[in-house]
């Protein structure tokens, strides 16, 4: 995930800013910059890969000079890791200077009007548009034109500007992604967060959406992007530098399971055109015709991605009516897959990087398939190595257990099932613009369900000292329920098993005896009634049933030991959903019995070895 940082006061910047960059490197990137005034120019310095190339390269350059600077780390969104799209970004003069974290959505439109009007672009970043657009508006304010660049940006940001015209200033703003303005004497700094520059002050301002932030050395101030004044208490900070990483949460994992409404946000963002009811997909080149020729479909992947697969193979069968598949990376690779020219394959990979994945995906190429990927790292080796690449827009995952990610990938497989559907003529038009408003709707109903987790915290604590658990589900909240076990295994050593709630019956009842916990998931609404019988025999034999189910549901209650309810939503996307109280669960059953939830036994974030 990109950072930010900034200052403006009488020390020298370029250290300052190496030092608040290095500390955001737990956050992953894969380049990195500074810009520093030197009293006559603006002086950049980037480069592509880690902190320590960028050392090396201003020690052949000489450390900028000057008190006034931006830095930043970027994970790649638009545009390759690469020297050049690294941040900072300049206008066609060099004057205005900028860095940012998120994604401008209207950026290509943007930049065909700036270039209308005969600005010259040099990256393929998001981000260069905004200097160019500071540039077009500037007219001696540089306050204004920050304003006025505001009201054309649609998308997500943290914005640190910086300009030779007025070089007593550092501009600061935010829309859905964090930015604070650190409060020094004789000095002031923005971040995106607040290690960067925790070494030089506790006291901040935490900016809203819709606000910008003017610092010189020894004045901040704040206000809305119509620029009215905004009067805001200063938050103390009495994190150590670890919870601070952290954002204050105690674990990667839970923070990561809080990011999910920003990151299924982000990763919508710019894609689904409710107006013109299309799904843009930019990097994906697979045209109607190319879609006709698609006979089948392979989805391949390991673990949760695995598990997202299996959703994939729902979404994309009833949305696009294209036979589906759905592989474990180690078996497929190994088992003669039956693959050719007509055949899709979509590999999946937070990482891009899994050794097992990344040979299937070679395996199938060989055999003349066409590769999609679906991924969270720009750049990464499958990504490279597939003809179509489908982004998740999570940021970066850090704990060992996949939280972020999967409801990315599962986002991701239901807008291009949603393509595949419309290019194919499988959806009609209203369907798919019920399913894409509905879609929409999914970060704030995560954020709902977040608000529930000291109850799920209170179940998970009740049980924190079960050694077996079943999961069991039909449909969709069996592919769901398969998650929720991994999950609790992983991290808590917990024995946990996936059933489809249907073949109970054919071996797995003969465990369900008094006291055995059983997690029961029923969001599927003409699967209910299935459930209700499934349950109803769990309950027969002394089982504790915690049940998932769709909020409002009256009848569950009186058969369930707990409830957790989930926000209403088209049975299709309640994945989405479902699977966050699962991580929850899992995360506070880890949390009691105190194991090392970020860094599980034996295992690793990524699997690069066979
Ligand atoms: O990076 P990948 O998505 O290819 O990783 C695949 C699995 O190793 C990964 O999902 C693993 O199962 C997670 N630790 C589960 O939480």
């Amino acid at each position: 995930m990109c950072g930010i940082v900034g200052y403006i006061g009488a020390k020298e910047a370029a250290p300052l800013l190496i030092d608040g960059l290095k500390r955001l490197e737990y956050r992953g990137y894969d380049s990195a910059g500074i810009a520093v005034f030197d009293g006559k120019d603006i002086n950049m310095v980037k480069a592509k890969g880690k902190l320590s190339i960028l050392d090396e390269r201003i020690d052949k350059q000489g450390m900028p000079k000057g008190a006034l600077g931006i830095g930043h780390t970027r994970w790649a969104t638009h545009g390759k890791p690469s020297d050049i799209n690294a941040h900072p970004h300049n206008d066609c003069s060099g004057d205005f200077v900028v860095v940012h974290n998120g994604i401008i959505e209207n950026y290509k439109e943007l930049r065909e009007m700036l270039k209308a009007k005969g600005h010259t672009f040099n990256t393929e970043c998001d981000t260069e548009v905004v200097a160019h657009l500071i540039e077009e508006y500037y007219d001696g304010d540089l306050a204004e034109a920050v304003k006025k660049m505001l009201a054309e940006l649609r998308g997500s940001f943290a914005l640190g500007i910086i300009s030779k015209k007025e070089p007593d200033k550092i501009i600061g703003a935010r829309k859905d992604s964090p930015l604070i303005a650190g409060i020094g004497s004789g000095e002031n700094f923005i971040a995106s967060d607040i290690p960067a520059i925790l070494p030089h002050t506790r006291d901040i301002y935490i900016l809203e959406d819709g606000e910008m932030v003017v610092l010189t050395d020894n004045k901040i101030d704040i206000m809305n992007f119509q620029g009215d004044r905004v009067e805001k208490k200063v938050f103390h900070v009495d994190w150590d530098a670890v919870s601070a990483e952290k954002g204050g949460y105690p674990h990667f994992m839970l923070k990561e399971i809080h990011e999910q409404p920003k990151a299924l946000k982000d990763t919508m963002t710019g894609r689904i055109d409710i107006n013109g009811v299309r799904i843009k997909l930019d990097d994906i080149t697979i045209t109607r015709e190319d879609v006709s020729r698609i006979d089948k479909i392979n989805i391949v992947a390991c673990g949760t991605a695995y598990h997202a697969g299996i959703i994939g193979k729902y979404t994309i069968e009833r949305l696009a009516r294209i036979p589906v598949e759905v592989d474990i990376a180690s078996e497929y690779r190994y088992r003669d897959p039956m693959v050719d020219k007509n055949t899709l394959v979509i590999i999946i990979s937070q990482s891009g990087e899994t050794a097992d994945t990344l040979a299937a995906l070679r395996e199938a190429r060989k055999r003349g398939a066409r590769i999609l990927a679906i991924t969270n790292v720009v750049g990464s080796s499958v990504a490279r190595e597939a003809r179509d690449v489908l982004y998740t827009w999570a940021g970066p995952e850090i704990a060992v257990a996949s939280t972020k990610a999967y409801t990315t990938q599962l986002v991701s497989l239901c807008m291009l099932a949603l393509d595949l559907g419309i290019k194919k003529g499988t959806l009609s038009r209203e369907e798919a613009l019920e399913i894409m408003k509905h879609l929409k709707q999914l970060p704030a109903q995560a954020e709902t369900i977040l608000k529930n987790e000291e109850e799920i915290k209170r179940l998970a604590e009740k049980y924190s000292a079960w050694e077996d658990v079943f999961f069991i589900g039909r449909g969709l909240d069996y592919a769901v329920a398969m998650e929720g076990s991994l999950k609790l295994k992983e991290i808590s050593y917990v024995h946990a098993e996936a059933y489809a709630a249907g073949e109970l019956k054919h071996g797995t009842l003969a465990l369900v005896v008094d006291g055995v916990p059983v997690i029961a998931l029923a969001t599927q609404d003409f699967l209910y009634e299935k459930m209700m019988s499934n349950i109803e025999e769990v309950k027969a034999r002394g089982g504790i049933v915690i049940a998932l189910v769709k909020e409002n549901d009256k009848a569950m209650t009186n058969i369930a030991d707990h409830i957790i309810p989930i926000p209403q939503t088209l049975s299709l996307l309640t994945p989405v959903l479902t699977v966050i109280p699962l991580q929850l669960l899992a995360y506070y059953t880890a949390a009691a019995r105190g194991c090392d939830i970020d860094k599980p036994r034996n295992l690793a974030k990524s699997v690069t070895v066979e």
